[in-house]
């Protein structure tokens, strides 16, 4: 009976078809997976001859000891393997070691079933790309998409079939830590973000081995913890989860992602990882999805924890169920399931329908025609880091960079004496930030390293640390600023103080850091602050200090050399803020999308409206923002007709121009207002952007189409659609734009 899989290959081989289903590609990328739609016979054939064991085997993951993000719950995972007990492994990669696993599950198991190997390729793999928050700042979807192409090529060459990306969660939370691996606080740029990343690895055929699935990440809204403590509860009513956390995951899944991780937060008092209302009601019969559910690490074990299971067979019961096909970490799964089949808790076709998603995933990974197919040293060898990698890295560095501030102090002479302080400035480490994948700090040049490729002359004070009290750095740092024409400051914070279980209270620099800006600036130079950070930060007390502003996020391989591109002028800033920076903390959860309210505060002064007896209500940056060499104008938005119904669309433009005396690139955004609504309406809601760039005195009309789909919302009665009524339409550079055109939807 050994390996009967390849008796059934043989046999399939032959007759393999396609099924087709209808095809449900958005129609704005032809790019989705072309095997997408195919049926495998192979499933089928496979389910009527695995045991209990065997298919319980393909629903458990574990993690080899290369790499672990949590507790190893398994050592013996290579005999849990051999044993038929595991069916998919992560944090294993490289072709030789993957081949070596993949040997064991094809040639030492009865029926020969090929690992998945998975692993968090977030921002790049071996090339490693801005943080998510920097590059959902880009605004750029066809670069973002190429960054994960590139990724997918370096992933699938070390032999991963399956990368935890991209991640979806919506936040407006500072404090969170994973606020950097997300696209921000806004439904319609995280949805365009996450459709881009899905397309990025999946790219267009998903048996091609440099192409990788993608898994839709955390499921759902685990970026709204309360008071932004990680793994914190999470609750909010079904209307703001529908309107303005979901989108970006069905976007991602109706761009064909093949699998998503249940998320480790609890909605509406269950664990998302049993939460059927989640993972069948929404995700499988509202969506259409057919890929399979993994568990977040031990999200199953967690239910103990949670309170709602009594111990992790109850707690493995009902996340199989709810519809978590896959259990990564807890063990659960393989110690309780054939238990829990056999006594009926589970039926039979509840495990033969994950088994079968499990392994439709693999057949259309091209697992079964060839299960080594990833696993290839030469072509490892060859797409690791390529130059053309590299350069995609670096120009979405620039990218992803925004300019927050400049009073004529940027862009950098060449050559000119320069003083760079501060306790980033020389670290190459914290440019990868946390989820650095395989990247290693070896030949990354740090931002220092950058900025002398464009002069000699320059003299680096490390100044501070990055918090602490001790001051022996400033006096040399103020002395090197004096002596210098302009000064550099890269401050900010450690890579790893955002990322997962990195959560804080203070949304401020550390109070050393703010010093050392203080006694720099009062020498009277024109200080730059380079930010490194992984969140939006309270810049209240810097603002008022620098001259220039640059956020760089964490800006990974190539960020060295594409901050200095940017500080001297050879590239341009053109990023936008994909979230919004609070003046202060007491702001938070701040965010451009806010309701009117019954007391909008329009009066100043007035106490009974609402408002902050303390401060203002308008952020320090706003969500949108963001400034670059060059200035732009522009016209009145103007609308092709002033009414249109459900059959009909109206076309809006607004011309902008380059005010000024270099090429710059501008992101033309539209904003939306529905004024009187069944349920109240956003003040304004993104609908559309356009990255432009303009020679100076250049202008271009941008275009975009109003159609009943984008201003459809969920109604009074959770029904998704447009209401009748009037809107006002903004065209502008960030949501605080003003200029507005009126239309009428009529019924
Ligand atoms: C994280 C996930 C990640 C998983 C596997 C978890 O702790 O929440 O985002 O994909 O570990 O490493």
């Amino acid at each position: 009976m050994r390996n009967i899989l390849l008796f059934l290959l043989t046999l399939l081989l032959l007759t393999e078809c396609c099924g087709n289903k209808p095809d449900v590609c958005p129609p704005d990328d032809p790019a989705r997976a072309v095997n997408y739609n195919k049926t495998y016979p192979i499933v089928d054939s496979l389910l009527r001859v695995m045991t209990l064991d065997e298919m319980i085997g393909q629903l458990v993951l574990y993690t080899s000891d290369w790499d672990v993000t949590g507790p190893s719950i398994r050592d013996g995972y290579v005999d849990d393997i051999r044993a038929g007990k595991c069916g998919n492994i992560f944090n294993a990669y490289t072709a030789d070691y993957t081949r070596k696993l993949q040997e064991i599950a094809v040639n030492e198991t009865r029926l020969g079933i090929p690992l998945l190997f998975g692993y968090d390729v977030i921002h790049g793999f071996r090339t490693i790309f801005p943080i998510n928050l920097g590059i959902s700042a880009s605004w750029d979807m066809p670069l973002i998409k190429e960054s994960a192409r590139v990724a997918a090529r370096e992933a699938a060459a070390a032999g991963l079939h399956w990368t935890y990306s991209p991640m979806c969660d919506i936040c407006v939370e500072p404090r969170w830590g994973r606020i950097s691996e997300g696209a921000g606080e806004d439904a319609f740029l995280g949805s365009a973000v996450a459709r881009a990343m899905v397309y990025g690895y999946q790219g267009e055929d998903l048996e091609d081995p440099l192409t990788i699935a993608a898994c839709v990440k955390h499921f759902a809204a685990y970026g709204a913890p309360h008071a932004g403590r990680d793994y914190n509860t999470v609750d909010m009513s079904e209307r703001w989860l529908r309107e303005f956390y979901l989108p970006p995951y069905k976007a991602a899944v109706d761009a064909g992602a093949q699998t998503v991780m249940a998320s480790f937060n609890e909605y509406d008092g269950i664990p998302a990882t049993a939460n059927s209302h989640l993972l069948t009601e929404i995700l499988r019969h509202e969506w259409g999805f057919d890929g399979f559910v993994v568990s977040d690490y031990t999200g199953i074990m967690e239910m103990i924890n949670h309170g709602t299971s009594r111990d992790l067979e109850d707690a493995s019961i009902q996340a199989l169920n709810a519809g978590n096909d896959m259990d990564m970490q807890s063990g659960g799964f393989s110690d309780f399931l054939k238990k829990a089949v056999e006594e009926g808790k589970v039926s039979r076709k509840t495990l033969e329908e994950a088994v079968r998603r499990v392994l439709t995933v693999k057949a259309r990974l091209g697992l079964f025609q060839d299960p080594f197919r990833y696993c290839s040293a030469e072509r490892e060898a060859a797409e690791t880091k390529t130059g053309a990698n590299l350069l995609t890295a670096r120009t979405l560095a620039e990218e992803s960079c925004v300019l927050l501030k400049n009073d004529n102090a940027l862009p950098l002479a060449k050559g000119a004496r320069i003083a760079v302080i501060g306790p980033l400035a020389d670290s190459a480490d914290d440019l990868l930030a946390s989820w650095r994948g395989a990247g290693q700090v070896e030949g990354v040049k740090s931002i220092l390293d950058g900025i002398r490729d464009y002069s000699d002359r320059i003299i680096y004070v490390r100044g501070c640390e990055l918090d602490g009290d001790v001051k022996t750095g400033f006096g040399a740092a103020v002395t090197a600023a004096r002596s210098a024409e302009a000064v550099i400051m890269v401050l900010g914070e450690s890579c790893d103080w955002s990322g997962e279980a990195a959560s804080r209270t203070s949304i401020r620099l550390p109070e050393i850091q703010t010093e050392l800006l203080k006694a720099v600036a009062a020498t009277g130079k024109p200080v730059t602050i380079v930010l490194m950070n992984g969140r939006p930060l309270d810049l209240s007390e810097e603002s008022g200090m620098a001259d220039a502003i640059l956020e760089a996020w964490f800006p990974g391989t190539m960020g060295g050399e594409a901050v200095a591109r940017l500080l001297f002028g050879d590239a341009s800033p053109s990023g936008r803020l994909s979230v919004t920076f609070p003046r202060t903390l007491g702001q938070v959860p701040i965010y451009y999308y806010a309701k009117n309210t019954g007391r909008p505060y329009v009066h100043p002064g007035v106490k009974y409206e609402s408002r902050y007896l303390d401060c203002e209500n308008e952020p320090l940056y706003p969500f949108g923002y963001g400034l670059t060499y060059t200035t732009f104008s522009y016209g009145k938005p103007e609308l092709s007709a002033d009414n249109f119904g459900p059959k009909g669309s109206i076309t809006a433009k607004a011309t902008v121009t380059n005010t000024g005396s270099r090429e710059g690139t501008e992101v033309v955004q539209l904003y939306l207002r529905d004024m009187v609504g069944s349920v109240t309406r956003p003040v304004k809601q993104l609908k559309g952007f356009e990255r432009v760039t303009l020679a100076p005195g250049e202008s271009r009309t941008v275009e975009f189409e109003i159609t009943p789909e984008l201003i459809s919302f969920w109604r009074k009665d959770l029904t998704f659609g447009p209401e009748a009524g009037e809107f006002r339409l903004f065209i502008g550079p960030a949501s605080d734009c003003q200029e507005y055109a009126t239309f009428t939807y009529n019924e």
